[in-house]
């Protein structure tokens, strides 16, 4: 009982949460290894999530290192590669971990709102659809865990 009226307040701010954030219009990128060591967390490789789904924010969401270990739900929209986004393809939770610019790994195409991990670009892209070094994304920050 006691459990359950401390944990109701937490609930009912992590849905408001959920709810207050618009989605946004962005573009991503990809990178490849090395990812460290990172702007955020050094060389700390335990921050990265086990799935690898990570990402470095480009400046317009970088929000000078407050964007470190913020969570988006990134869904890919659309490419100048026809049928890039895969069909039905749901969104994933990336972790942002590094600063764009400040990358070890140059990321594939410049000035990018986010610069998504292999596996997670790989994720929400269609790889039989050809070279896809850019794509247009909807993302919305996720207050989630
Ligand atoms: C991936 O791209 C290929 C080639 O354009 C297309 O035939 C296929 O249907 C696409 N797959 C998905 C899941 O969108």
């Amino acid at each position: 009982m006691i459990n359950r009226l401390k944990l109701l307040p937490f609930l009912v701010s992590l849905l408001l949460g959920l709810h207050r954030s618009a989605a946004d219009v962005g573009t991503a990128t990809s990178y490849s290894p090395p990812y460290l060591p990172t702007a955020c967390y050094g060389g700390d490789a335990s921050q990265f999530p086990s799935n690898n789904f990570f990402a470095a924010a480009g400046d317009g969401i970088w929000d000078n290192s407050a964007a470190c270990g913020r969570l988006y739900l990134v869904k890919c929209l659309s490419s100048t590669v026809p049928r890039a986004c895969a069909d039905g393809q749901p969104p994933i939770l990336v972790k942002i971990v590094d600063h764009a610019s400040a990358l070890v790994s140059p990321p594939s195409h410049g000035g990018a709102t986010m610069v998504l991990s292999d596996a997670a670009f790989r994720a929400i892209t269609n790889s039989s659809a050809g070279q896809i070094t850019q794509i247009n994304i909807d993302f919305t920050h996720s207050k989630k865990v």
